[in-house]
């Protein structure tokens, strides 16, 4: 159900949950303050209780409302990023956050978004925990009508219209004395290198006995469908595949459009992978012959994990 901008506030104020519009995707938000709002959230995407929230701030200056000191460089992160699709996990003054927003950790992952809408609800309920607006395990929420599909035609959905990037925030953790990527997402590892002087690597949960980002462990953006990955593809294919606009695929093969540039894919990625769902479309291929660089890196790992 569509609501007006007053009508979220007021929700969010009496403890309600509301989907709310971001430029990456729809937040599932709640008062960081109201913790049965929060249980609601868990309860709601049928979340495990061992994944932290982001927590969204109207400005940059509030984490330190937070926090004791912040690690180094994060001014410059904040400057270059905020308001956008970047989120910061730091260390935090753990009695100031509600144990189950952060998964009983010592730190907390926060965001500036930039979306209008977005903005305008923070600074009039103060800081808000917004996951991402999905069941657990499903694809994100790119427009009103995906919250929907997830938690039915009466949910309170802000209406932002579709989301400009389409994919998650990129996460950062300050660990052994550098900045690391613990989840990839609208920005680019590259984007980082004229700000931070170096391209953070990508941490991958195997290589920590503690997961660096516990959201990470679990199946995700997946549809019904079973996916196949292809790098390259066979002349006599035959099947729904999911390919890019410029490419020629074999004669037996119905394509469904992902876009061409990144930018294009990325944001009509989940709607597709939701699409094929509505479609009743049970297997597809997916052309991953596709650049190790740039966006394209986010959009492999996340078709990497659709089709796990
Ligand atoms: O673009 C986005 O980031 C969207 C919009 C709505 O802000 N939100 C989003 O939230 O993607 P969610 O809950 O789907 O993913 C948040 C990720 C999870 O993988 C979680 O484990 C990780 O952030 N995270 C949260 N707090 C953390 C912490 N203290 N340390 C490490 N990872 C954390
Ligand atoms: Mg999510």
């Amino acid at each position: 159900m569509l609501i007006s901008l007053s009508e979220a506030i007021r929700l969010l104020s009496s403890g309600e949950v509301v989907a709310i519009p971001t430029e990456t995707v729809y937040g599932l938000a709640a008062a960081l303050n109201s913790p049965q709002a929060i249980d609601k959230v868990f309860d709601l995407k049928k979340r495990p209780q061992n994944n932290p929230l982001i927590i969204h701030l109207a400005n940059a200056s509030k984490i330190r409302d937070f926090v004791s000191a912040l690690p180094p460089g994060f001014d410059l992160l904040a400057d270059a990023f905020w308001p956008g699709p970047l989120t910061i996990v730091v260390p935090v003054r753990t009695e100031l956050i509600p144990e189950k927003a952060r998964a009983h950790l010592t730190t907390a992952a926060f965001r500036v978004s930039s979306h209008p809408l977005a903005k305008a609800v923070i600074e009039k309920t103060g800081p808000l925990v917004m996951p991402s607006a999905n069941l657990s395990g499903r694809p994100s929420s790119t427009s009103p009508i995906h919250v929907e599909e997830d938690f039915g035609p009466s949910f309170p959905v802000l209406n932002g219209g579709p989301c400009d990037k389409g994919l998650e925030s990129t996460i950062l953790i300050f660990t052994d004395n550098h900045w690391q990527i613990i989840r990839l997402g609208s920005i680019s590892p590259e984007e980082f290198k004229s700000v931070l002087g170096y391209i953070p690597d990508v941490a991958t949960t195997a290589e920590h006995k503690v997961p660096l980002c516990p959201g990470q462990l679990y199946r995700h953006y997946a549809p019904k469908a079973k996916l196949t990955l292809l790098s390259m593809i066979p002349s006599d294919l035959k099947g729904v595949i999911l390919g890019y606009t410029s490419r020629i695929y074999p004669p037996g093969c119905q394509v469904v459009p992902l876009g061409n540039t990144p930018a294009a894919v990325a944001e009509s990625l989940y709607h597709v992978l939701r699409l094929i769902d509505l479609e009743g479309i049970t297997h597809a291929y997916v052309d991953l012959d596709i650049p190790q660089e740039g966006l394209w890196l986010t959009i492999m790992e996340r078709l990497k994990k659709a089709s796990s």
